[in-house]
């Protein structure tokens, strides 16, 4: 039943703060709030983003673009951003991160999602979600922004890693501009190249653009790039600013040959040992659990080991959903190395490994 249109739970979104405020007091309870707020329009929530899909568009033979309205909860967007997207598969939640292509008004968004070869969650997006489905999403994140001052801006995309770059790059050009723009995509065959006319338009429309794309799996005489990338794909480019979004062994390459301005973003989590460390104790509060651990793998991998079943998305320290307080210890970053040891610090289980005994809020 829908009592009022989504347009409206949006415009009487902000009028909900005395709730929230209740809420956060814990005079009232968040899950019946919701239930109320559910009653009158499905899609609308105190605190959490629910979006209705309004169109769908096949936008490579294995790319969906998928548009959706979101409601109030989704404030201060960014294309080139991504969100969690949670669904519900055979009882299980599932949720997967995908990248803002485009943000526009009154909770207007569109995510590209990839085919996956296997995968449960992006094959059911693509086969099976329907126009007028409702879909939760977590907040968006993420740091790329545009090189505004550039004087040459250099777009290095590697399969489903041109989705953010496409949102930064129309943002771009819709707000004029005018710096030379080089955008390479590296796909596996031709039919693989989302996008492909909307691009070429903007390639007529705006003379500082220019596009390109190499193939890598499928050798083609008229390809007008052949093979992963290398240095000599920037030779002849303005080159003032890099931003590149791919598999993380790509961004890395990209890493080792520029070393001017550079923005990354990896979809896949760099490898990373897992040799046996130190035994050390973990202890899980809420639960009431403690168990021998060791300090090479990530808190998530040893929660789940032992039996719990933390809250996750991405495993690669972007979505935040596994964001947990760390009562004590001290944890290392994975990424980078970096100790943190501060009760009350919250920490990213799947990107912290234990650096001593811990106790954390789980
Ligand atoms: S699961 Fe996404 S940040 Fe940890």
């Amino acid at each position: 039943m829908t009592l009022i249109p989504m347009s409206w739970s949006r415009v009487l979104s902000p009028l909900l703060q005395p709730l929230r405020w209740l809420v956060r007091r814990r005079w009232l309870r968040e899950a019946e709030v919701d239930a109320v707020l559910a009653w009158l329009q499905p899609g609308w929530r105190l605190n959490r983003v629910f979006a209705r899909v309004e169109g769908r568009e096949w936008v490579a033979e294995d790319m969906l673009a998928l548009r959706l309205r979101c409601n109030g909860n989704a404030r201060g967007w960014r294309a080139g951003q991504h969100v969690q997207l949670y669904l519900q598969l055979d009882g299980v939640r599932h949720s997967r991160s995908y990248s803002l292509t485009h943000v526009g008004r009154a909770g207007r968004i569109e995510l590209a999602i990839r085919r996956q070869p296997g995968g449960r969650l992006s094959n059911r997006l693509l086969d099976h979600l329907p126009v007028g489905a409702l879909l939760e999403l977590g907040q968006a994140q993420g740091e790329l922004c545009w090189p505004q001052e550039s004087t040459g801006v250099v777009l290095l995309a590697a399969g489903s890693g041109i989705t953010p770059l496409l949102g930064l790059l129309r943002e771009a050009l819709a707000r004029g501009f005018t710096a030379p723009i080089s955008l390479l995509h590296y796909i596996r065959e031709q039919g693989q190249r989302p996008f492909v006319e909307e691009l070429q338009q903007l390639m007529q429309r705006h003379p500082n653009l220019s596009v390109r794309w190499a193939l890598t799996g499928q050798v083609q005489s008229d390809a007008e790039l052949q093979g992963r990338f290398s240095a000599e794909h920037l030779q002849g480019l303005a080159l003032d600013s890099v931003l590149a979004c791919g598999p993380a062994g790509f961004v890395e390459t990209v890493a080792q040959h520029w070393r001017g301005p550079l923005q990354v973003e990896a979809f896949t989590a760099p490898e990373r040992s897992v040799e046996p460390g130190s035994a050390v104790r973990l202890g899980f509060a809420r639960t009431r659990r403690q168990v021998t651990g060791d300090s090479a793998r990530s808190l998530l991998e040893q929660a789940e080991a032992a039996g719990l079943r933390p809250a996750h998305g991405c495993r690669q320290g972007i979505c935040a959903s596994c964001t947990c307080t760390l009562l004590s210890g001290t944890v290392r970053d994975l990424r980078n190395g970096a100790l943190f040891a501060e009760p009350g610090q919250l920490i990213r289980l799947c990107i912290s490994a234990p650096a001593s005994d811990v106790d954390i809020d789980l």
